[in-house]
């Protein structure tokens, strides 16, 4: 048995996750308050018959004992081996220890390709490279050598022979990333040719990557090693290595995109900065800053393609393309910072700037930037209201509607609340017209319609309301409409009211008031037929429009799902559902919303086609 599986076998999966969560049995499996998140009702299940957990909630994790451990202790997978080791009492063995020894090989072989490339730098053949590097991109003695900037010579093999005269594997080279094997077969040859070589090393300064810029416009600008038994780019943050006793003694950590965007900063004195290398950052990436700092500074570019498209699982999705590209934004940003308990902000950099730029150009603003980044959810909002007041209700109503799935997608309910205070000191409204027109179509799955609520809508059931009660006539043919078409209960009642021919007359009646307003509607002359035909089609909008709501609210439960579980996982239930299949217990809600969606937006859209009669 290798060490992992004795471990497994050793350590009771309920018991060590029970210490962080008090578990209940269900069924055959076990159940709780998810560790990773705050919820109210229990969606973190364990099942010990596959050693495995799964959060069925807002973090949707899942794994087994070591990446719970790991996720919990924040430790990377050595990490929780040897504490699980521990405590499990297993000794590891020769073969992980074998695992250690190799990725320090292969470290050790990176950091002389590294010293390598930087000699080349410095040599004769390096004049273009050095031209590059100081006059071009104005960088200094200084900032070179404490990125340990290179030069790889445009040849095909010079490191690998290099490397091979000094007793290094070429195996261990292509494992490294360094060689690339011919596709037609044949001698293996240098990856990184005639390029710029910045070395990219892990939190300890091992070396464990390299990025290489080409000089001349070469695509790609930047070739990165690949993902290797010591490189992943999700879990690597570059210049950790030269920032992390700055980030330490700041208590904040800038993230930017690239290795300019670090070394220009850090130039420029600004030596607290480090990039994801061109993805978005990761969990992995804020567990590794969490050591260091509190809270973390995003200048980076929103919409930048990269980002917009990383969609791991655990990154932030960071989008400034819609409301709910906002919002979905905003909630990913608030469960990373739910998990690592970091604060995350965002620095309103100019549009179209590098960090690289702004900070040498103008320190000033890039300092004025950083210190005055906002917490996410504030940048988003902030965007999302615009600069100016409303000039009318009609305009506010529209920019809270456009606020409501940023606002709700943000947890805290303090937090919430002091936004909304914001909102509407800007807007010119109270805060509680905001909390009522925000009010969460909810999770739950029928959503009462808000009964406060007037504007056209309320007006079309007004009409509607008035017509039958001045055309007594239609009582019978509106006997079969349901009561609640109409969202007000007093006009509910009134029309019950009407139905039964018991219409409200003596001063002591409570709905008196509302039918006499009713009574007063203004409506256009009409015959009885017209009244009839009015009556239907008054009806026919008003249902339509509830059917409208009905569907953006279960939409939203079923984007929620998405977000939660995953497209795939949803599409998976719906069609399984819709197949007539048994979705699984735990699945059952989603499968009911999807299929209700689905429903509700054929019906939506057979009413769409003309011609036909509903
Ligand atoms: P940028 O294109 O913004 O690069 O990509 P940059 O850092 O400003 O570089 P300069 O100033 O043009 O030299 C941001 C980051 O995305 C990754 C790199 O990590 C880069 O620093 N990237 C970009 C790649 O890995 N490959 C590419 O081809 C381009
Ligand atoms: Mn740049």
């Amino acid at each position: 048995m290798d060490a992992v599986s004795e471990i497994k076998a050793r350590l009771d999966l309920v018991e060590y996750i029970g210490r962080h969560t008090r578990l209940q049995k269900a069924g055959r499996n076990f159940r709780g308050l998810c560790p990773f998140h705050t919820e109210k009702t229990p969606s973190f299940y364990v099942f010990p018959d596959r050693g495995t957990w799964r959060c069925f909630g807002s973090c949707g994790d899942g794994g087994d004992l070591f990446s719970f451990a790991q996720k919990r202790e924040n430790l990377d997978f050595r990490g929780a081996l040897q504490q699980l080791a521990n405590e499990a009492g297993v000794q590891l063995t020769a073969e992980s220890a074998q695992k250690r020894g190799r990725a320090e090989k292969l470290m050790a072989l990176m950091s002389a390709a590294v010293e390598f490339y930087q000699r080349c730098f410095r040599e004769e053949g390096g004049a273009a490279a050095r031209i590059y590097v100081y006059d071009r991109r104005g960088l200094k003695e200084e900032t070179v050598q404490a990125f340990r900037i290179g030069w790889a010579p445009d040849e095909w093999r010079i490191l690998r022979d290099y490397l091979g005269g000094r007793g290094y594997d070429e195996r261990d080279m292509l494992a490294a990333g360094l060689l690339v094997e011919p596709e037609s077969g044949g001698q293996p040859y240098d990856r990184f040719r005639g390029r710029i070589i910045i070395p990219i090393a892990d939190e300890r300064g091992q070396y464990v990557a390299m990025g290489g810029r080409g000089l001349h416009g070469e695509e790609p600008k930047y070739l990165n090693s690949p993902q290797t038994e010591i490189f992943d780019k999700g879990r690597t943050l570059f210049g950790l290595n030269v920032s992390s006793e700055a980030i330490r003694t700041e208590g904040v950590a800038v993230v930017v995109e690239g290795y300019m965007d670090v070394m220009g900063p850090w130039q420029a004195g600004f030596k607290n900065v480090v990039a994801t290398m061109g993805t978005s950052l990761t969990e992995h990436h804020a567990g590794l800053l969490k050591r260091y700092a509190k809270r973390i500074v995003l200048a980076m570019d929103p919409d930048a393609a990269g980002l917009a498209a990383a969609e791991r699982a655990g990154a932030l999705f960071m989008s400034l393309e819609s409301p709910e590209a906002m919002a979905r934004s905003a909630r990913s940003a608030d469960e990373l910072q739910g998990k690592t308990e970091l604060e995350l902000r965002v620095a309103p950099l100019p549009a179209g700037k590098d960090p690289d730029e702004i900070a040498r150009d103008d320190p000033a603003a890039w300092a004025s930037a950083i210190s005055g980044a906002r917490p996410y959810a504030e940048f988003l909002l902030t965007r999302l209201m615009g600069p100016t007041a409303p000039d009318s209700p009609v305009e506010a109503r529209r920019i809270v509607d456009r606020l409501r799935p940023v606002l709700l997608a943000v947890k805290d309910p303090v937090e919430r609340a002091m936004y909304v205070q914001r909102i509407a000191r800007h807007l010119g409204v109270t805060e509680q017209s905001i909390m009522e027109r925000i009010r969460p179509a909810s999770t739950r799955r029928f959503v009462a319609p808000e009964p406060e609520r007037r504007g056209e809508e309320g007006l079309a059931e007004q009409t509607l309301l008035a017509i039958l009660v001045l055309h007594p006539a239609l009582r019978s043919e509106f006997r079969i409409v349901p009561a609640a078409l109409f969202t007000q209960g007093a006009d509910r009642e009134i029309f019950k009211r009407w139905i039964a021919d018991d219409l409200p007359v003596g001063e002591d009646d409570s709905l008196l008031v509302r039918t006499n307003e009713i009574r007063a509607t203004r409506l256009p002359p009409m015959t009885e037929s017209e009244a009839a035909t009015w009556a239907w089609k008054y009806r026919d909008a008003i249902a339509r429009e509830r059917q409208l709501e009905h569907h953006v609210a279960v939409s939203e439960v079923l984007s929620e799902a998405e977000h939660e579980l995953g497209p795939k996982v949803v599409d998976e239930i719906a069609s399984t559902a819709w197949l007539g299949g048994e979705p699984p217990e735990e699945h059952r809600e989603v499968a009911e919303t999807a299929i209700e969606v689905l429903q509700l937006g054929s019906s939506i859209h057979r009413r769409d086609e003309p011609g036909v009669a509903s």
